[in-house]
């Protein structure tokens, strides 16, 4: 019998279901995702510099013309990466489950001055009222996120009906060998990075009920650019 603070939520494994169970609003999953990113927080900025400098840093500029406000809503903000292509004018907010990225991004968003809400909560519980924000967006998020559809479900929920969902996201690749080699890497990469690498991102956009606009590969099929309304 479950607690009153307890309640039990679906877990998407792959392609099965298990039942976790939810302790004071955060279940075990989302535990071990914020325990393994609090862990990381210190090195974080330090280990991904040289993908940053070749090759996200560019990706990420799409932000600036994409984000249209009023208001606006960064899921998995960790150490705050796309502070500098916040376009100005728009209210952000930015939550992300692990106080220690949060710690971070708070100390980049006082150096630069900007002004932006960080607030920790799960994606997949997020504490906003429904069709709060004209743009939701996220950039290598939904591969840590434990269950991904329940997830993109909330930023749903939070988006306006005319507003925008941007995915910055990689994901397996549709070649069959290469996506078998990624299922049989992922238990090593999760547990030293936090991140799933095989998993079937624009399958759970769509699942969550998002309409796809736009899909771009940027590297082979496995970093895209996605772009979808409610
Ligand atoms: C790979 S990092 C990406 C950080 C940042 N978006 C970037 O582009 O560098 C993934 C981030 O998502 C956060 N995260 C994972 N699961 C989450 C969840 N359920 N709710 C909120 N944030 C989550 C992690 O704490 C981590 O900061």
């Amino acid at each position: 019998m479950l607690s009153a603070v307890e309640s039990a939520s679906k877990i998407q494994v792959g392609r099965c279901c298990i039942t976790s169970q939810k302790v004071d609003g955060i279940d075990q999953p989302s535990k071990r995702t914020q325990r393994r990113y609090d862990r990381l927080a210190f090195a974080y900025d330090i280990m991904e510099a040289p993908l940053e400098r070749f090759r996200f840093a560019v990706w990420r500029q799409r932000l600036r013309n994409r984000i249209t406000g009023p208001t606006a809503l960064e899921v998995g903000v960790g150490t705050g990466k796309n502070f500098p292509y916040y376009p100005s004018g728009v209210q952000i907010v930015g939550v992300d489950l692990s106080p220690r990225m949060l710690m971070r991004a708070r100390r980049k968003a006082s150096n630069r001055d900007l002004s932006v809400e960080l607030r920790e909560m799960d994606v997949q519980n997020l504490d906003f009222p429904d069709h709060s924000f004209d743009t939701v967006f996220a950039t290598f998020v939904f591969c840590s996120v434990p269950d991904p559809v329940d997830g993109l479900r909330e930023l749903r929920r939070v988006c306006r009906p005319s507003g925008r969902l941007l995915l910055l996201e990689h994901m397996r690749p549709e070649n069959f060998v290469l996506g078998l080699f990624f299922d049989a890497l992922n238990p090593i990469v999760v547990r030293m990075m936090g991140a799933n690498i095989n998993r079937r991102t624009m399958d759970n956009i769509r699942l969550a009920g998002w309409n796809v606009r736009i899909e771009e590969n940027l590297s082979s099929d496995i970093v895209q650019w996605i772009e979808a309304v409610p």
